[in-house]
């Protein structure tokens, strides 16, 4: 483990190892802390770092009975039983195999008829649950975390997102073409994802290389929503090899 500006920085050997790590810092707090609030994130990278939870869950006995959760983000419009749906993805990689409440998982409604009331509300909800205590990671290609994108100004609360082409391009791979990929999203803010007390980080592959360089050495700047990590005073990045290509330009 590195320390580079106070930002614990793990490299490790593969895919594999990367979602083993991330899922030991995940499951202690859940042991240490039974009853922690998690912040979840989607997409290809942490699917490695759910599964090994579900053998820590059926092999080791850890409990989630009193965990309680909110993700990230998700696309808008979309049903919840849509494949493509965050919804979907959470329960078919952590929630539908593992003994978590119910009433305890909070995932934005993507079809919320009023949008404003459902992002007020859900900001609510994370306030009235304590705030995050733990909040897991991915990052975009142009350094969106969550799903705010590169802007003018660091977005506080949750809220509706334009999702930029790149994006829309990137995440196309999950949908049957592109032209199903929704435009929108509802996303947590900067402002509610750096409230949480600690971060996790995770990122794996040669083309997280560069924005993985940016992030932690690049100028802070909403137009590179990640380089706020560098402000959080407890973040850790798990990164594989790929994704940490680009560091050692850095280092001296
Ligand atoms: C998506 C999600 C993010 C995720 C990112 C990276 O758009 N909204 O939360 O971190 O893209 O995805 P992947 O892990 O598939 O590279």
């Amino acid at each position: 483990m590195k320390n580079i500006k106070g930002m614990k920085v793990y490299v490790e050997p593969s895919y594999e190892a990367m979602s083993r790590v991330a899922a030991q810092l995940v499951g202690a707090q859940v042991r240490l802390y039974p009853n922690s609030v998690l912040g979840l994130a989607t997409g290809g990278t942490p699917v490695g770092m759910y599964k090994e939870l579900v053998r820590m869950y059926k092999e080791e006995g850890l409990d989630f009975s009193q965990i309680i959760t909110f993700n990230l983000d998700e696309y808008y419009p979309l049903s919840r039983e849509s494949d493509q749906s965050y919804y979907y993805y959470m329960t078919e990689n952590l929630f539908g195999h593992v003994n978590i409440c119910k009433d305890h998982i909070h995932i934005p409604n993507g079809e919320a008829e009023d949008v404003d009331l459902e992002c007020r509300n859900y900001e609510k909800q994370i306030q009235e649950a304590g705030g995050i205590d733990l909040q897991v990671l991915g990052i975009g290609n142009n350094g969106h975390i969550g799903f705010n994108e590169p802007d003018d100004a660091f977005a506080k609360t949750t809220h509706r997102v334009d999702l930029v082409e790149e994006t829309i391009q990137a995440n196309s791979r999950f949908f049957d073409s592109i032209d199903q990929v929704p435009k929108q999203a509802l996303s947590m803010g900067i402002g509610s994802i750096i409230q949480a007390k600690k971060i996790v980080l995770l990122a794996n592959g040669a083309h997280k290389a560069k924005i993985i360089a940016e992030t932690i050495y690049g100028d802070v700047r909403p137009q590179v929503p990640s380089t706020i990590l560098q402000f959080h005073p407890d973040v850790t990045f798990i990164l594989d090899q790929e994704a940490a290509a680009e560091l050692k330009k850095y280092e001296k």
